[in-house]
């Protein structure tokens, strides 16, 4: 692993054992892309042929007529000078011009990674994880000096890349876009994925062709959303699950953002993914300094279950950071669903002492234990404890619950306000509000203005004196509205454009504050359910609730659209009553429960309103957690058959050294007289024999080459599984590799 500076030739190799990224000096100084892939030869010289041979309606230089951005390879574009595709930047000068050109001036190779100022990123544990290249370039004119950072990785075919923009000139410029990544190919023969949905049914995997035109995706909700994740995967064709080429980027970033993709006239791809320059104007004074987010760019030769494989490996070694960091999630109830905000401390303990008899770990008390927190008209902002629910305070309850042997966890939403509160009476210039204009609602709640630092220490003293006075191990964190109306009450028109990125940036401050004050915390975050997903939060909350919608059915497709781009390990799965809160579905509570596996593992009901026969399965569901939870989170994971496409579904989980694997198929619907159909397992060693269920002892190349059959002979031609079944396979092997 390194980088080799070819000096000759002016290139710049990063390479692994699977990847190599090749960066070349263009004739003018710009810096060119030359090659991101499978692993070549790092003494290669590459090559670029790219701008030869066509005819341009444009060249760039007087001296150099053969010489046009038309087509060349670029890592951070300007915008103005001869390439006429999307630009990765843009900034417009005080002479009104918009017209920029970086030439490379020096570049530095160090051991290690740095962090990036306020902004969530991946990091080293130590130095020799990773080697980082920065390239220094300039625009004399504009006064503009840009660092282009790459970081390799020792374990992963992976590349971390950011940029700094820094002002060196001697008047103010604004940024009106600053990709986090731009990344050119050398022919449009790809599809991507995107990761899309609404409340209750996020992240659901869409292919789209981009072999032509633009494609785009994109938050200008103030979060990362549950419409578009910040997270696309670059495809051929025929790769599927098992074998094929693609590159994942994900974008490190939980505000407003855009992944876009064009295709040129050419037959050239470029894709860009960055902050969302749609409203985003940024002023940087002389000597001031901007850092975009981070991007990540994955790679595999292997399939979508291979690329997986490498974030789920990557996110939980190098970019969460909690004590809970590669350990198996406590088992966790929480009482939202059973309750709402109508309990008093009895109803909560009535809860958590049933919890206690079933096994779980911890007990979260959701919404509704602060202010005048009755219904959702009143009480966000207000952050000290409701007395009349909770005489003895959240101190008292968490006592009582630690006591039990449960650890004890809380609710906040810290980011919002309701009109009927103290906090908004005392401060209505807190909230995002666009002058003389009526504010939307949402939830019946307004955002309050994180780009204030003053708003951000207010919601910290108040958090700080609950949190500190108890007993809490354990915080999920949520956000139940999108932003509308961003407009900073008392800053300057000049101001107004950077506010959606201060926002976010003061959220990420409160987390981090929090964080330092309360190490062993740990977090869960929350937006609506699964509507602020991303690799940005997984920094600080290492687990993140992936839908309101906990319906087995519905949940199955969620949590394998998720599994694309983010760790089990950090998917909140929880088992809630039946019939569904949200759906009205009934799913036998075993059912539900092979589907929560495949998450953090946790209850959302009232454990007293179950029946015993009910309550005795749920005890041995934690019995059996307890044993295989690190298997479940950490385990790789192979998608087998999706939800989307076939009526059984089927995925599994191998431990690391190929002893034990889990699979569970599901079917959605009982189909009469259908033939037997055979899954193929994956990743197991071949000649291994595996005990399965504890009953007979097969192959592993049998399991993998013939399969197993999802239901038994005699019950195929009618009496197959029901409607929602799931079946659950253990195998076990005393053979190690
Ligand atoms: C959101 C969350 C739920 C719950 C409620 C409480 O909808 O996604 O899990 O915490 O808020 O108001």
């Amino acid at each position: 692993m390194g980088v080799i500076f070819h000096k000759t030739a002016q290139q710049f190799h990063l390479f692994n054992n699977k990847i190599s990224y090749v960066i070349g000096i263009c004739p003018d100084g710009e810096v060119g892309h030359l090659y991101f892939g499978k692993r070549i030869h790092e003494d290669q010289i590459l090559v670029d042929e790219q701008t030869r041979g066509i005819r341009p309606l444009c060249c760039n230089r007087k001296e150099n007529e053969d010489y046009t951005k038309e087509l060349a390879m670029l890592e951070y574009p300007a915008f103005g000078n001869g390439d006429f595709r999307s630009p990765a930047y843009e900034v417009q000068q005080d002479n009104g011009s918009r017209v920029t050109n970086l030439v490379y001036v020096s570049h530095n190779i160090y051991p290690g990674k740095k962090r990036i100022p306020g902004l969530p990123a991946s990091y080293v544990n130590v130095e020799t994880e990773a080697t980082t290249l920065e390239l220094r370039c300039l625009d004399e004119v504009a006064g503009m000096d840009v660092t282009l950072f790459y970081t390799i990785w020792e374990n992963y075919p992976v590349i971390s890349r950011y940029a700094k923009i820094h002002n060196v000139g001697k008047t103010t410029f604004v940024i009106n876009k600053a990709s986090s990544v731009c990344l050119d190919f050398y022919d449009n023969e790809y599809e991507w994925m995107q990761f899309e949905g609404a409340w209750g049914r996020e992240r659901y995997p869409k292919v789209r062709n981009l072999s032509t035109g633009s494609s785009s995706i994109e938050s200008m909700r103030g979060h990362s959303s549950a419409s578009y994740n910040p997270f696309v995967i670059v495809k051929r064709k025929n790769t599927d699950e098992h074998m094929g080429e693609a590159i994942g980027i994900h974008l490190v970033y939980s505000g407003n953002f855009r992944a876009k993709a064009e295709t040129d006239m050419y037959g050239k791809l470029r894709v860009t993914m960055g902050i969302n320059p749609r409203w985003f104007a940024w002023p940087l004074a002389p000597g001031e300094e901007f850092y975009t987010p981070e991007a990540l760019l994955e790679f595999t030769q292997n399939g979508l279950n291979d690329l997986s494989q490498t974030i789920h490996s990557f996110l939980n070694h190098q970019m969460v950071r909690s004590p809970y960091k590669g350990k198996g999630r406590p088992i966790l109830l929480n009482n939202w669903e059973a309750t709402e905000m109508d309990f008093d401390e009895e109803k909560i303990l009535r809860i958590a002492r049933k919890g206690q008899e079933a096994g779980v770990e911890l007990f979260v008390l959701d919404d509704g234990w602060f202010g005048k927190r009755n219904d959702d008209y009143a009480g966000l902002g207000d952050w000290f404890v409701n007395t009349d629910k909770l005489p003895e305070g959240i101190k008292g309850l968490s006592e009582k619950v630690n006591a039990l042997g449960l650890q004890f966890g809380l609710w906040i939403e810290p980011e919002m306000v309701n009109e009927d509160s103290d906090l908004y009476r005392a401060h209505p210039d807190w909230v995002l509000a666009a002058p003389n204009r009526p504010r939307s609602l949402g939830r019946h709640q307004m955002v309050l203005d994180y780009s204030k630092p003053e708003v951000v220490d207010a919601i910290y003293d108040m958090l700080y004196q609950v949190i500190s006075t108890a007993n809490i191990s354990y915080i999920k964190w949520d956000m139940n509205r999108s932003i509308t109306e961003c407009y900073s009450q008392g800053a300057p028109a000049t101001e107004q454009g950077t506010i959606y990125h201060k926002y976010i940036k003061g959220v990420y401050s409160l987390y981090e504050r929090l964080i330092a004050a309360f190490p062993e915390i740990l977090f869960e975050s929350c937006a609506s359910g699964g509507a602020r997903f991303d690799a940005g939060m997984l920094y600080y909350a290492p687990q993140a609730w992936c839908s309101d919608d906990t319906d087995g059915h519905e949940r199955v497709k969620i949590q394998y659209g998720t599994s694309y781009g983010y760790p089990i390990a950090s998917m909140g799965a929880h088992i809630s009553a039946s019939p569904n809160l949200q759906t009205g579905r009934d799913i036998a509570i075993d059912d539900r429960a092979n589907i929560a596996c495949f998450g953090t593992f946790g209850y959302e009901l009232d454990l007293n309103e179950i029946s015993e026969e009910e309550f005795q399965k749920v005890k041995e569901q934690i019995v059996f957690m307890k044993e295989y939870r690190e298997l479940f989170q950490y385990g790789n994971l192979y998608r087998l058959r999706s939800p989307f496409e076939k009526n059984i579904a089927a995925w599994m989980v191998v431990s690391e050294d190929r002893k034990d694997a889990i699979v569970v198929t599901y079917k959605t619907l009982k189909t009469p007289n259908v033939g037997i159909d055979r899954i193929k397992l994956q990743g197991l060693n071949p000649d291994a024999k595996y005990r399965i269920n504890g009953g007979q002892t097969t192959y592993g190349d049998y399991l993998m080459e013939v399969g197993i059959p999802t239901q038994d002979g005699e019950e195929s031609w009618f009496y197959s599984d029901g409607d929602f079944s799931s079946r659950k396979y253990i195998l076990k092997s005393e053979v190690t590799n």
